[in-house]
């Protein structure tokens, strides 16, 4: 056994009466840190050789972290312009080792906005409005059959893209529903093995993924993009949007301008019911509920708008997008006021795309 320095068994046990809080316990601590002790070659050569295992470790995990992340994550990267969002912009080791690869070499993102939750089993019932959970008026309105075209349309423009990776996008969004928007479309797509008939909800198209958190049209396509570096490691250089006609120009004039994504490499493909009198009704509500309120309020934060998003998501749910796009963080964040020139003040930060040449 080594022999114990005469230090420790003199004054072992201060460290408990100095957290007492007394004075004299105090000095006595002082006098035992600067107090001469013996230690054998032994302790210090077991000192050393810890020190040394230690630097050791800690050179390879931070070696480790560096191979990781090299490419299209930074882990602790700062981003310039992200203001406070900056201390969220980084990408924890724990959920990136747990990707096993990633679906590289896509850049066409393809998104099917949802509207409601087909909760249903059998495709051939998709007209049924109880395999739905709809709004009162997307009930009188018919839009089935026009959900189902958005969801034809997007597989159908992935199928002829192989660069492309197809994003179902819609939250948790009716109280009365455990399911979100996305992954029911997405499910409704493979049960009615519209990829084709070897592929079905047990045997998923790769290219087709659902993003489970947006909450309105703008989310729609910022979460998408977002949702598209998780499974891709990369950015869209093209972004193609189904949904209503009626949206077109909400999307194409006001959300790809706040999101300053480059308007030549931004498609949207409208399909409408074709019933006259729904589509007028359509017509008119976009403009004064859809246009109207996201022309003052662009990102969408504000008063009535944000009210939207609030009832929206009953679950309390918060989205990944920090963690997995942090290229995005300042824009996630980004909700301008008077003092950066009004709720229509775009955004002036960094973004990945625009660097991109068209
Ligand atoms: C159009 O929709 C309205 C309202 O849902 C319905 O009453 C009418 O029958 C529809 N017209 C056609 C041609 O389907
Ligand atoms: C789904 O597709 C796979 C592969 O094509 C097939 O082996 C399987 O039997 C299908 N499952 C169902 C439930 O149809």
């Amino acid at each position: 056994m080594l022999p114990t320095p005469a230090s420790f068994v003199q004054r072992g046990g201060h460290y408990t009466r100095l957290h007492s809080g007394s004075g004299p316990a105090v000095m006595q601590w002082r006098s035992y840190l600067f107090s001469r002790s013996r230690a054998t070659n032994l302790a210090v050569g077991i000192g050393a050789l810890v020190c040394a295992l230690s630097l050791l470790l800690n050179l390879q995990l931070w070696i480790a972290s560096g191979s990781a992340s090299s490419g299209d994550f930074g882990v602790g990267t700062r981003i310039s312009g992200a203001g406070s969002a900056a201390d969220f912009a980084y990408s924890p080791m724990s959920i990136l080792s747990t990707l096993n690869g990633r679906l590289r070499g896509l850049d066409h993102l393809i998104v099917v906005a949802g509207h409601a939750i087909w909760h249903g089993c059998s495709p051939n019932e998709r007209m049924d409005e109880d395999d739905w959970v709809l709004e009162p008026i997307q009930r009188e309105q018919e839009l089935l059959g026009t959900f189902f075209k958005h969801i034809s349309k997007g597989v159908e423009l992935t199928l002829a893209d192989p660069k492309s990776l197809l994003v179902f996008s819609g939250g948790q969004t009716r109280p009365t529903s455990l399911e979100t928007e996305g992954s029911s479309y997405n499910r409704l797509a493979h049960s009615a093995h519209l990829f084709g008939a070897q592929y079905n909800n047990s045997a998923p198209f790769p290219r087709a993924t659902s993003e489970q958190f947006a909450l309105d049209s703008f989310q729609n396509v910022l979460f998408s993009i977002a949702r598209f570096h998780e499974v891709t490691g990369s950015y869209p250089s093209r972004i193609t949007i189904v949904s209503f006609g009626a949206k077109k120009q909400r999307f194409s004039e006001l959300h790809a301008a706040a999101l300053r994504f480059p308007s030549g490499r931004f498609t949207y493909v409208g399909i409408d019911p074709g019933n006259a009198s729904v589509e007028r009704t359509m017509f008119d509500g976009e403009r004064q509920f859809g246009y109207a309120p996201y022309k003052e309020d662009l990102y969408g934060c504000h008063s009535g708008l944000l009210a939207k998003r609030r009832k929206r998501n009953p679950f309390f749910r918060f989205h990944s997008y920090y963690t997995s796009a942090p290229e995005l963080a300042g824009l996630l964040d980004y909700c301008p006021g008077a003092s950066d020139g009004g709720q229509s003040a775009v955004y002036k930060g960094s973004l990945p795309w625009d660097s991109r040449k068209l």
